[in-house]
């Protein structure tokens, strides 16, 4: 019998690891989750959709994808679903990563962006961020199949211009772009952020998640808008059922409740301002944010965590994201705020 031995390449590759759960949704401040929850009309669409539970989803979402095409006026074919932005960054790595690719990110990368790429066998160049921001400059000296550039970045949550990213598409001899929005909706003008426009001049896709301005990341969904050729290659690599019939109609509730989604965009814009101002006043550097959580560089890394775990809440530390010597803290709910402003310690 032959032996079986994993790929040589995935020997000491440090997996994902999640943030830590608090006893309560509301101490929960450590995966970026949406505090509001989603909206009711998605737990109505997935009641109904459940009765059908016993028969298999559209394999090719076609009313979810028809309706992320209006909603970006883009052809359908530029359109791809996924379990989760995570499944569609790995479909990337199998499709254009494997075998001795190369990925450039910033440093420190979104993990998932840096995993898939290893998991494949391939090489991922990592660019300092410079002041917190994407090093642009310096990463369109890299010569890679893939650019990552996550717009606001995770775990900064700093914005680079639509313009920027233009100017990067046009100077990077990179074979494609991708820019990872799951955190656009959080920005001051996501219209005017988003480089889904920059999709029609070629080498470049966009990432976006259901998961946090939508309240969906237990149902997990997330979507390409790419080259036609891109998707058409990656839709022969997935699995054909891996969205499944709940997450397709709660998806597609999502996206017809713009209420709720506003709703979701002030909260999150107006906490995070609070957020901010509370960490500051108590003595904090806080990098200035653009999605829904804030990075705060803090004295004791560990000490911090520990002290507000006690009070219930969990926070994610910088170490595990890259930035040693800070924290990333989610943007919560009411009651998570009442509980964050009660425990926060002064720094030092
Ligand atoms: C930058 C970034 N991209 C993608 C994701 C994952 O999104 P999804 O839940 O759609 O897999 C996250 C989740 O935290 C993220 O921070």
């Amino acid at each position: 019998m032959t032996e079986l031995t994993a790929r040589p390449w995935l020997a000491g590759l440090a997996p994902y690891s999640p943030g830590a759960k608090a006893a309560s949704a509301a101490g929960s401040l450590s995966s970026n989750e949406c505090a509001l929850g989603a909206s009711p009309h998605v737990v109505d669409a997935v009641l109904r959709e459940v009765r059908d539970a016993h028969r298999y989803p559209d394999a090719l979402a076609t009313d979810l994808r028809a309706a992320l095409a209006e909603r970006h006026a883009v052809p359908v074919d530029q359109v791809l679903v996924g379990n989760g932005s995570d499944e569609l960054i790995f479909l990337l790595a199998l499709a254009f990563l494997a075998d001795g690719g190369t990925a450039v990110c910033a440093e420190p990368a979104y993990r998932v962006d840096e995993i898939s790429t290893q998991v494949v066998g391939g090489a991922v160049v990592p660019v300092p961020l410079a002041g917190d921001r994407h090093d642009l400059r310096a990463m369109a000296g890299v010569d890679a199949d893939i650019a990552y550039v996550v717009n606001p970045h995770n775990p900064t949550g700093t914005l680079v211009r639509r313009e920027e990213i233009r100017r990067f598409r046009d100077r990077s001899p990179a074979g494609l772009v991708v820019v990872d929005e799951a955190y656009v909706d959080f920005a001051p003008d996501p219209a005017a952020a988003s480089a889904v426009p920059l999709v029609a001049g070629g080498g470049l896709a966009v990432l976006r998640t259901f998961s946090k301005a939508h309240g969906l990341a237990g149902l997990r969904v997330g979507y390409l808008v790419a080259p036609a050729d891109v998707i058409a290659t990656l839709a022969g690599v997935r699995a054909p059922f891996s969205v499944n019939r709940l997450a397709q109609a709660a998806a597609l509730a999502a996206l017809r409740d713009r209420t709720h989604h506003d709703a979701v965009r002030v909260h999150t814009i107006d906490m995070r301002h609070r957020v901010t101002e509370l960490f500051a006043l108590r003595g904090y550097d806080v990098v200035p944010s653009h999605a829904n959580f804030v990075l705060v560089r803090v004295p004791d890394e560990r000490g911090l965590v520990r002290r507000l775990s006690a009070a219930g809440i969990a926070i994610r530390p910088g170490s595990a994201l890259g930035v040693p010597g800070a924290v990333r803290v989610s943007v919560p709910g009411d009651d998570g705020w009442r509980r964050l402003e009660r425990a926060l310690p002064a720094a030092g």
